[in-house]
Parts: structure tokens; C-alpha cells; sequence
């Protein structure tokens, strides 16, 4: 299976080199977080086995609660399935879309961003993997469940290796998009996938060669209006 882009080993450093990478040049980490960005565009061109087994295997090294490592991940390459998983997400995007541009929905994104991600979910098939991360509850280790407010710290035992999973696709110069929208017809996808009863659902990351360049870095908060110094609210002082 060719996809049309080289790719080399040293040590058990992966260097990517694809048309408008560097070549040869392994990329500096902070390069990589600051441009790993969510793609909305991907060319149809198939993902060698050796380089998806690579991309999925650095999910793997993600910090779990107790190392109780609760993801999984199911890769779906399959035509009919990711038709159907496309069905499921559209018309939850299309309900979404209604309120965001009703205003009702607060997003921190521009109309070209929201055109984008209706494209993207018109297109959700055509992108040549859809990873379905999964994760046993059982293992998630949520200590603030009984703060009488929404649960945040199970998804820590999940989202940092679904971000490390996209850190190694931009590396490899593929593109990712972390979604949660499907998230919401759980029941549907687990009888789609055969996913386990006490499996639930927690995101679903497209992945494929991107058609747009990779931004050089994301639009982002400031560091003064996101870290403090001592106490909440004192910005951290950039030097
Ligand atoms: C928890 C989470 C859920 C998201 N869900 C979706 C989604 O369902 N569909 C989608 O198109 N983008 C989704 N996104 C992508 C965000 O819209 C995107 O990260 C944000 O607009 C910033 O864009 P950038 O990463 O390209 O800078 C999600 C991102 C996160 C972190």
C-alpha cells in the first residue's frame, strides 16, 4: 500500500518528509504542539500500516490514574462503517450548527472555522481512518465525583493519550481532529462497533495527509491570561 510519502527511522526517532516538511529534519517538539492544529481537509490517500502502527502506538505512553490505562482505541478504515459513523454524526453537527448560528451556542471560533467544520462533517467518510477512543470507566479514577458538580478528572486518564497519539501524526505530517459530537449516540456506535457494554465512548480523532499546510502556530490564549503566579489572578510575568 503506497502512500505516497517517505518516511525514516533513526534510532527511535520517526522523521517525517512529505512535500512542504523539511526533509530529513526531525521537527523540535514545540514545533509540533504549537502546529498540531485540527484539520478539516484531508486528501483520500491511504495511511501505510507501518505509520498508523506507529501514530496509534504513541497513544500508548499517555499518564492514566494508577497506570489503570482504562483507552482503547477502535481504527476504523472500512467504507461502510465510517459511512455509517458519519450518519451518526451529521445531524447531531447539524443541530449544533443551527444553535451556533442562531448564537445560542457559544463557540470561540470564526465563520470561516464553523464552514470549515460543516464541510468537515459533510466529509467525515471520506477521511481515510476514524480512531474511536474508548475507555473502561471502571479504570478512569475520577476523584472529584463527589464535589456535587460535573465530573472533570476521569478524562485525564483519557484525553492525554489521545493528544499523544495526534502529537505523532503531525510528526509523521498527518493531520488529526479530535471530535466529541459522536460521543452522543454512544449506544448506536458500540452496537456499530461491537464495543463492550462497560466500554463507553470518548472522542473520535479523524486522521489522514492533510490538503492546507499545518498553521506554525495555533491561535491561542495568551500565557499572562492562562498562568499565575502564587495565587488566581496574578498573570505570570513574560519576560
Ligand atoms: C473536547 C473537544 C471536542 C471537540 N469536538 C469537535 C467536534 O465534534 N467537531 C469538530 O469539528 N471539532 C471538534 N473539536 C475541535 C475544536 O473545534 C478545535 O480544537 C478548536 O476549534 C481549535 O482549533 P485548532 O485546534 O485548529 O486551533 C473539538 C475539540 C476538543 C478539544
Amino acid at each position: 500500500m503506497s502512500d505516497g510519502n517517505e518516511f525514516s527511522v533513526t534510532g527511535n526517532l520517526t522523521i517525517a518528509s512529505r512535500v512542504g516538511e523539511q526533509r530529513g529534519t526531525a521537527m523540535e517538539i514545540i514545533d509540533v504542539i504549537q502546529s498540531t492544529n485540527t484539520c478539516r481537509y484531508y486528501r483520500p490517500d491511504n495511511i501505510s500500516d507501518s505509520i498508523l502502527a506507529e501514530v496509534i502506538s504513541a497513544a500508548r505512553w499517555g499518564p492514566s490514574g494508577g497506570n489503570r490505562q482504562p483507552v482503547s482505541l477502535v481504527i476504523v478504515r472500512e467504507p461502510h462503517l465510517k459511512q455509517q459513523l458519519q450518519d451518526l454524526y451529521l445531524p447531531i453537527w447539524e443541530e449544533y450548527f443551527k444553535l451556533i448560528r442562531q448564537g445560542i451556542a457559544r463557540v470561540g471560533s470564526n465563520s470561516q472555522v464553523i464552514d470549515d467544520a460543516d464541510h468537515f462533517a459533510r466529509h467525515i467518510a471520506t477521511v481515510p481512518v476514524l480512531v474511536v477512543v474508548c475507555a473502561r470507566l471502571s479504570d478512569v479514577h475520577p476523584t472529584d465525583d463527589q464535589l456535587g458538580r460535573l465530573s472533570i478528572v476521569g478524562g485525564a486518564s483519557v484525553y492525554p493519550t489521545v493528544q499523544n497519539m495526534m502529537l505523532a501524526a503531525r510528526n509523521a505530517g498527518l493531520g488529526t481532529a479530535l471530535t466529541t459530537l459522536l460521543c452522543r449516540t454512544e449506544p448506536q456506535v458500540k452496537k456499530l462497533l461491537g464495543i463492550p457494554d462497560e466500554v463507553s465512548t470518548a472522542a473520535m480523532v479523524t486522521l489522514g495527509w492533510p490538503v492546507k499546510p499545518f498553521p506554525k502556530k495555533l491561535k491561542r490564549k495568551s500565557l499572562s491570561e492562562i498562568a499565575f503566579v502564587e495565587r488566581y489572578g496574578t498573570p505570570f510575568p513574560v519576560t
